[in-house]
């Protein structure tokens, strides 16, 4: 991915009225199989949908506070594989995007603890997420489907969500940390909607989940 000529730090995220897919259409926390996960990002929208096309997040921190406590003493010291490869579903979706047209189809995977601790407010953070967490580490493969399966739903509960409809030129800023995110692609050709959406984007780079 490339950024603008002037300012190469914002990506410019453009969905032609054509595409069959959407990234995003899934919770996730962006890029968390990287040993620094993004720590916020910044998105403002240049061109919208007439409908649809809303961001819905979720609080991990209280997903964390309100998650069973069998599950909690399971998982509260392990870590889990975060891999790339979990978002193959949308690979080479943006057709129209600058600097997408290497394929890339190598795998980038790391381990990080279930629960983190926020670095600035020391609170504690469910840190998985459907997209890209793949398994809990020590576990066997059946036994850790079933407990991130039950983890992915409660995570996914309405009372955690918020809904962000968006306007024309409006920013939204997230903790990439503490929310996970899911963008509804309800407006596009795939659905029998064909509209274009330009965003601008800016990956602030986090530290180590610890
Ligand atoms: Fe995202």
């Amino acid at each position: 991915m490339k950024g603008l000529k002037e300012h190469p730090e914002i990506v410019r995220i453009i969905k032609a009225e054509d595409e069959k897919n959407q990234w995003g259409e899934n919770w996730h926390s962006d890029v968390s199989y990287n040993f620094k996960p993004t720590k916020a990002v910044i998105l403002k929208s240049i061109k919208i949908p007439p409908v649809g096309g809303d961001t819905c997040f979720a609080n991990m921190e209280l997903a964390w506070e309100t998650l069973d406590e069998e599950i909690k003493d399971k998982i509260k010291d392990k870590k889990a594989v975060h891999s790339s490869l979990g978002a193959e579903f949308f690979i080479e979706k943006y057709k129209k995007m600058e600097g997408n047209e290497k394929k890339n189809y190598d795998e980038y995977s790391n381990e990080h603890p279930i629960v983190r601790t926020h670095p600035e407010t020391g609170k504690k953070i469910l840190f998985v997420n459907w997209t890209y967490t793949k398994k809990i580490i020590g576990m066997d493969q059946i036994e850790s489907d079933e407990i991130l399966k039950k983890i992915f739903e409660h995570q996914a509960k309405l009372e955690l969500t918020c809904r962000f409809t968006w306007t024309e030129n409006a920013v939204c800023i997230w903790d990439n940390r503490s929310v996970i995110h899911f963008a509804i692609a309800d407006f596009y050709n795939g659905r029998g909607l064909g509209y274009e959406r330009i965003m601008d984007r800016i990956a602030i780079e986090g530290d180590h989940p610890q």
